[in-house]
């Protein structure tokens, strides 16, 4: 028997969310990468954010010997070990008592970003909106659209340190946020937040009832130099912050071991923050199908009770801010050395137009991938990004790469 054929177009099979979202600009820096290994070229990939620097062996064995022999259904709850070893790091490095938060398990944050918005678009009567900062990570505003919220990016400029500044939207979006993502250490610029700029963000979603959503995923990776002062009587602590330390009443901190412990295949972090948030968003996670494997949770715990192998991965991409920022500087493209995270945002040189896509691409092909502005950001053109990846030699050769090409 023949059927008849509808003549749909292929856009019409899946919804228009789907068919508008961008490809995830990751992928296309994947695609680059790979045509130019296939042509034998050396490549230097500064793209995605995954430094190849070894997971610290007990984390790996501990995975290893988790393995069972009869595979069971993870909870979504994770284990009690997961949860204790959690609430010790938040302990240790933010001097968080567990009384104060609840905590819940997930694998990596993406996910997370990703599922918290079917939470939170319509709550309070309605609420629509979800502000987050451009550029950003791209999940935030994916998420919203998904979860049939309206996205509200705002553009970050140099001029006050990349800093969003919600107090100063318009009243209506103010009124109808249902949630706000701040990410500070911020991918890509590396901004840091101080901790009145955090007082004035809890002081602000406690009196315009936002969510706070605060993505932490850099939190550990900061100047490594903080780590080798002491902190003298009364100091305040340099180190990037967390706002649970302000308060957990509408706020979520989401924590990720993918930067901090480079267990970014592993997909493990949690949520920590206002109980009530949480308790709701386990039982919507029953549906999710995100439970972390067993062995994976195992892995998990070292990792979490064990901060001596995050301060080596620190002094690693301390180092090669060193190493890479001075070039960049000397070039016009970087005016501050950033004091956290492993990006640095650089500023395409005015001769280049702004055309960075195209500065990329050329770069690229000299084999040299870094990101451009325009895939991290809604309306932000004429910047890079450049994720330390590359080891101290291959480092040295990009930077003269990109030396010669700038100065062309
Ligand atoms: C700002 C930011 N948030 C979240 C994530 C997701 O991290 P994870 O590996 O924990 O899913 C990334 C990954 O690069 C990121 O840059």
């Amino acid at each position: 028997m023949t059927t008849a054929k509808t003549p749909a177009r292929p856009q019409n099979k899946v919804n228009k969310i789907t068919t508008e979202l961008a490809e995830y600009p990751m992928e296309e820096l994947a695609r680059i990468r790979k045509e130019l290994v296939a042509q034998g070229k050396p490549v230097f990939d500064f793209g995605t954010g995954d430094p190849k620097i070894p997971t610290w062996e007990p984390i790996r064995e501990a995975c290893r010997e988790a393995i069972p022999e009869i595979s069971q259904y993870p909870s979504v709850k994770g284990s009690d070990a997961l949860k204790s070893a959690q609430q010790g790091y938040l302990e240790r490095r933010f001097s968080l008592r567990s009384n104060e938060y609840e905590v819940i398990p997930t694998a990596g944050s993406k996910e997370a970003i990703f599922h918290v918005a079917l939470c939170l678009v319509g709550r309070a009567g309605g609420k629509k909106h979800i502000i987050y900062p451009d550029p950003g990570y791209p999940v935030y505003r994916a998420s919203t659209l998904f979860a049939g919220g309206i996205p509200y990016p705002v553009k970050l400029s140099a001029d006050n340190g990349f800093m969003l500044e919600p107090w100063d939207l318009p009243p209506y979006i103010q009124r109808d946020a249902a949630a706000i993502w701040i990410n500070y250490p911020h991918n890509p610029t590396g901004a840091v937040a101080s901790r009145e700029y955090w007082q004035r963000v809890v002081e602000w979603c406690h009196r315009t009832d936002t969510i706070l959503l605060s993505d932490d995923c850099y939190v550990d990776i900061y100047d490594s130099a903080i780590d080798l002062t002491p902190l003298p009587d009364g100091a305040e602590d340099d180190r990037p912050m967390c706002p649970l330390e302000l308060s957990s009443d509408r706020v979520l901190s989401f924590m990720s071991l993918s930067k901090r412990s480079g267990m970014t295949g592993y997909r493990a972090g949690f949520i920590a923050g206002d109980a009530d948030i949480l308790s709701a968003m386990l039982r919507a996670r029953a549906n999710f199908g995100v439970g972390s494997p067993d062995f994976v949770q195992k892995a998990a715990v070292v990792a979490w009770n064990d901060d001596a192998h995050v301060l080596e991965r620190r002094a690693i991409f301390t180092q090669r801010i060193a190493q890479a920022a001075p070039v960049f500087q000397e070039l016009g493209m970087l005016k501050e050395v950033p004091k956290a995270t492993f990006y640095l945002w650089t500023k395409i040189p005015s001769a280049f137009g702004s055309g960075d896509v195209r500065f990329c691409l050329n770069m690229a092909e000299l084999g040299v991938i870094c990101s451009p502005s325009s895939w991290l950001s809604e309306s932000i053109k004429g910047y890079a990004r450049f994720a330390l990846v590359p080891g101290t030699e291959a480092t040295a050769e990009a930077l003269q790469i990109i030396k010669d090409y700038v100065n062309s």
